[in-house]
């Protein structure tokens, strides 16, 4: 168990760590192109190190600097492996399914295993529309179970003669799904479009752009053409905003707050949380924005009394990892908030709708669950802000553990956390910035 103690009147400047989401990209792009691409401030974390080590060993030539940076020596789009090779995405959805967009256009068979967490995920969802390339690729039974859909991982992927473009309709806003389908569309005869029923982050679409890709966008509908890429040379990787959000409802809920964040990435496609907050009355500043590949600014926030606000399906994309620190916020807010289409929230790293409602309900937040097996699932929250410390789950989900860590934060007494390993998965840095914003720190707080 660790102590988290209340924190008050915070004012510092904080640096967040690199982008998970472009750092996996920045590796797996700079490793199919042509020339070498030096990655700057690239996130050290387990899922980025998952996909390194992925492609370490299929056999990719990487130069690491002690400062982080990396350097990586594409030879197109084909690793030159002939044999069969075994290779562990370890906990992180984003390798496992990015990469076998990838792979299914490899001249090499591959198995790609996956951490039993990650085994309990659904995989269905790219196997099909890859099968309808022509890929050939193979999931297996769920975790522990002998029988029913083979369609989790470990995947077994076995090279083919040719893969073929489609047209698909995503059933799902899903940018880990469309970017896999992109990248498969770089090995594809013909023309390959994907069509989200939402817009879901574009971190891929920017990427392949500056790696050169044959891209066009039209609204939801996103076509790629068969094409080598070529290095852009070097990247700059912005910060976090998925983890800036934790500090950013931090910075809101606890008294007397003033926070920088800096160079952070602000994508509109990534920061739906920012608009929400703003409706919700939250103080805060966009300071000297900068455009690139992918455009970043230093963000401001001050303490604020927020008010309730709601939010639609549409939007949920645009802020799937930011729910439960958005409900966090919202236990802090006047007036009932709901968030609306949290159906892919049972399917993230744990059921984070149950998650959330295990640990904030015997705190004394009001928050429920309606439809919890429909599509228009959502969830409810009334705020108030007076609420009990209790011994918090972290339920082995990184943005469960920092959620809780926050709204324990901004109690008026002190509380504990079961785990805190699971924030490596996304935010090693995450308690090391948070014991940096006590004046005085005690033994056994974090
Ligand atoms: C991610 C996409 C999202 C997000 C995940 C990272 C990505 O998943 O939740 O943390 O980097 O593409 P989905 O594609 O399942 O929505």
């Amino acid at each position: 168990m660790f102590k988290i103690e209340p924190l008050r009147s915070i004012r510092k400047t904080i640096k967040i760590p690199g982008d998970k989401s472009i750092s996996h990209r920045a590796l797996m792009l700079s490793s199919i192109a042509v020339g070498r691409t030096r990655i700057k401030s690239l996130l050290r974390c387990d899922d980025t190190l998952a996909t390194l080590n992925c492609l370490k060993n299929l056999g990719l030539e990487v130069k690491e600097e002690k400062n982080g940076n990396i350097t990586i020596k594409g030879n197109g789009l084909y690793f030159k492996k002939k044999s069969p090779v075994y290779i562990d995405a370890c906990e992180s959805g984003t390798t496992i399914r990015i990469l076998s967009g990838l792979l299914v256009g490899q001249r090499f068979p591959v198995c790609l295993n996956a951490a039993p967490s990650l085994r309990r995920r659904p995989m269905s969802r790219i196997i099909t529309p890859l099968r309808q390339m022509g890929a050939d690729i193979k999931g297996s039974f769920f975790y522990g179970k002998s029988k029913g859909d083979s369609t989790y991982a470990p995947l077994v992927i076995q090279p083919v003669k040719t893969l073929s473009g489609i047209e698909y309709q995503m059933p799902v806003a899903s940018a880990q799904l469309k970017s896999a389908l992109l990248l498969a569309g770089l090995y594809a005869k013909g023309k390959t479009t994907v069509i989200e029923p939402f817009t879901s982050r574009d971190h891929t679409e920017r990427m392949l752009r500056l790696f050169g890709a044959d891209l066009e966008i039209s609204g939801n509908s996103l076509s790629i053409t068969s094409s080598g890429l070529s290095s852009p040379e070097e990247i700059t990787i912005p910060g976090d905003f998925s983890s800036a959000a934790f500090l950013i409802v931090l910075g809101l809920i606890t008294v007397q707050s003033s926070l920088v964040l800096k160079n952070i990435n602000i994508n509109p496609s990534r920061c739906g949380l920012l608009n929400v907050l703003k409706r919700m009355g939250a103080k805060i500043e966009i300071l000297n924005k900068n455009a690139g590949f992918e455009p970043y600014a230093d963000i401001k926030i001050e303490s604020s009394s927020l008010k309730a606000t709601s939010v639609k399906a549409d939007e949920i994309p645009l802020l799937i990892d930011e729910i439960p620190i958005l409900c966090v916020a919202a236990a802090f807010a006047k007036g009932k908030t709901e968030i609306e289409g949290v159906k892919e929230l049972y399917i993230k790293e744990s059921n984070r709708v149950k998650a959330l409602l295990d640990n904030l309900i015997p705190c004394g937040v009001e928050i429920e669950e309606i439809n919890s097996k429909k599509n228009n699932s959502k969830i409810i929250i009334k705020g108030s802000g007076n609420f009990r410390p209790i011994d918090f789950k972290s339920c082995a989900d990184h943005r469960i553990a920092m959620s809780m860590i926050v709204f324990a934060l901004a109690l008026g007494s002190s509380s504990r956390i079961d785990d805190i390993n699971c924030i490596d998965k996304s935010f090693p840095d995450f308690i090391k910035t948070i014991r940096s914003l006590y004046l005085k720190n005690e033994d056994n707080t974090f």
